[in-house]
């Protein structure tokens, strides 16, 4: 099936009281992992690419991936640019042909964040595609951005509402206490603070950090209105895992050998965690 916007599926998730899982994707094994998956559960499913790995591999490569790839299956498959940092890259991402961007101003003072916001919103409408950003600070390390313990910030709900209102955005990524990256310590998330934002806004509601979070705090999350949730690290130390393992044979040298196990193993973290967010038999 050719790519679909995210619009649709997080609207059917966030009606149906499920969640679409987003997992973040750096290569063609892991794309393949993914989709193959995801097919085998019959879920909608978000593949998606930080700054740094458009970087790596470029947007034009990965989009060409995805869409071979999905071309295979009958499951609706959104690319999204993840964490956008710049007008610049989201003209690219556009340009290639995703289907559905982020843009991260949350670093920026409130007023600037909604002054990018709008930008991207303005000119992704030109091609009909919907927006994420992001209010508050999640967590952790995201590409080459760090934010530490005392930096994060959780969403204020009437912030989110009048940055809602402003911006125009279809999905908003709230801060309540997840992190991206490897946890500490257990994370414990802000619920009451989530059903305020849900409350008070209309777009559809993003988890990020999910990797390490426990499976009832996600579906806790999920019924009081989370409809994306992201995934990336958890993928990431999956697939390194089976890499490594197969490398314990030092004769084995094929990279079709050792990239199949680390397939394996992304594979099996994402049926879990498409399990976890309720997204299988929806299509
Ligand atoms: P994790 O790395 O914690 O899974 O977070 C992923 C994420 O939120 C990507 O935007």
């Amino acid at each position: 099936m050719s790519l679909v916007t995210s619009r649709e599926m997080l609207e059917s998730a966030r009606r149906e009281g499920y969640a679409v899982p987003a997992f973040n994707v750096e290569n063609m094994e892991m794309i393949q992992a993914v989709l193959a998956t995801a097919a085998e559960l019959y879920s909608p499913v978000i593949l998606q690419t930080t700054p740094s790995t458009l970087k790596y591999a470029g947007a034009d490569l990965m989009k060409v991936m995805v869409t071979e790839v999905a071309q295979a299956y009958s499951i609706p498959v959104t690319l999204h640019l993840d964490h956008g940092n710049s007008i610049d890259l989201v003209i690219k991402a556009l340009r290639a042909g995703f289907t559905s961007i982020m843009i991260d101003g949350s670093p920026l003072p409130f007023s600037e964040n909604i002054a990018l916001t709008q930008k991207v919103v303005q000119i992704a409408k030109v091609v009909d595609i919907p927006v994420e950003a992001e209010l508050g600070k999640v967590g952790g390390k995201e590409d080459n951005v760090e934010v530490n313990d005392e930096e994060a910030v959780y969403t204020d709900p009437l912030k989110a509402k009048e940055f809602v209102a402003s911006t125009g955005i279809h999905s908003l990524a709230i801060a309540i206490g997840t992190a991206h990256g490897f946890y500490k310590g257990e994370p414990k998330l802000d619920f009451s603070r989530l059903e305020k934002i849900r409350n008070e806004v209309e777009a559809c509601l993003v988890l990020h950090g999910a990797s390490g979070v426990p499976d009832a705090a996600v579906q806790k999350a999920i019924k009081l209105g989370i409809c994306k949730v992201n995934f990336a690290t958890e993928l990431r130390a999956a697939m390194t895992r089976g890499v490594r393992e197969a490398l314990k044979d030092e004769h084995t040298f094929d990279p079709k050998v050792y990239l199949s196990l680390g397939k394996k193993a992304v594979q099996e973290i994402v049926k879990k965690k498409i399990l976890l967010c309720g997204s299988d038999h929806r299509v």
